[in-house]
């Protein structure tokens, strides 16, 4: 796939319904629009870099560790786990892969905002892990991403990127509309469980085998936390991002640090400072708590 890989370029930001996205994930609306969500579909949603790799490879084996062991070692998670709205020229379309997918109940990653989810998830009251990760930490994640993924956009130097995330001119929008979009509409619908990074370092299976009505053996349970240490997923070909084409590890490695307060290395006194004035200001009035630090 080299040709291809040559020829796709850094997409730019516009402004797409209020949300700055990419055409990247933008170019199949209509079908994703239009998605035929069944009522056992699981949907994965956060904003970019909040975890959800970590969380759906839990939730990969939490359903097919047992059954399907020879997944583990053949099929991408990308694959396992289609990424609903991406559409990339030379690669399955995210809403052809999920049609096609042969395993069952489907685990469907997405990134996109509250107000696009297709509405057949919420016909179909499919069940919802929404994972929220705070926003400093988010922000530098998202700058070494960006760095390595020839598929997003330049993302120039740490504090450029900074400022632009500040203003919501990120893929994916605002960082601050996401999690508290999908917090509010939390208030309101059993269907959705909300979790939080920092609260996954010392991984809560109990509360997503709960919310997904599972009840697993205390050996698959052991399997599952091993497996989705950092240090386990980051050498494992199947889920630490090796297998992806538009990645460049030569910059970053996907698989980066995985630990909460890393903000620390990257913000400037001065820049922290001005960052939390301006959370104050944008975080006012809602109840969503982040940590920032362990
Ligand atoms: P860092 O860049 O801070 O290391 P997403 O999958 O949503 O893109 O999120 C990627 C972030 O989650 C990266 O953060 C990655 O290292 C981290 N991550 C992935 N698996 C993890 C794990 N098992 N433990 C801790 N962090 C993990």
């Amino acid at each position: 796939n080299n040709i291809q890989m040559e020829s796709l370029s850094r997409p730019s930001l516009f402004d797409f319904y209020g949300v700055c996205m990419t055409k990247y994930f933008t170019d199949n609306w209509d079908n994703i629009q239009n998605f035929k969500a069944g009522p056992d579909d699981i949907v994965l949603a956060s904003y970019p870099k909040a975890g959800n790799t970590w969380v759906s490879y839990i939730l990969d084996l939490l359903y097919f560790g047992q059954t399907s062991p020879e997944r583990q070692g053949s099929v991408p998670l990308h694959e396992r786990v289609p990424f609903l709205e991406i559409q990339i020229p030379g690669f399955p379309s995210g809403v052809d892969a999920l049609n096609e997918l042969s395993t069952f109940p489907r685990i469907i990653k997405t990134h996109l905002p509250v107000q696009f989810l297709p509405k057949s998830f919420w016909e179909q009251n499919s069940k919802i892990i929404y994972v929220a990760r705070n926003a400093k930490d988010t922000a530098v994640s998202y700058f070494h991403f960006d760095r390595m993924n020839k598929a997003q956009p330049e993302p120039g130097n740490w504090e450029s990127f900074l400022q632009r995330f500040m203003e919501g001119k990120m893929v994916f929008g605002s960082w601050y509309e996401h999690v508290r979009g999908w917090w509010e509409k939390k208030q309101s619908s059993s269907n959705i469980l909300y979790l939080f990074y920092e609260d996954l370092i010392e991984v809560k299976l109990g509360r997503i085998c709960s919310f997904l009505g599972l009840s697993p053996t205390t050996e698959l349970k052991k399997q599952v936390t091993e497996k989705v240490l950092f240090d386990s997923m980051k050498t494992n070909k199947m889920v630490n991002g090796s297998t992806d084409e538009v990645f460049d590890f030569k910059i970053s490695p996907f698989m980066r640090k995985g630990r909460v307060g890393d903000w620390k290395n990257h913000f400037t006194v001065q820049q922290d400072e001005q960052f939390n004035e301006d959370y104050e200001k944008k975080m006012k009035n809602t109840d969503l708590l982040f940590r920032t630090v362990l």
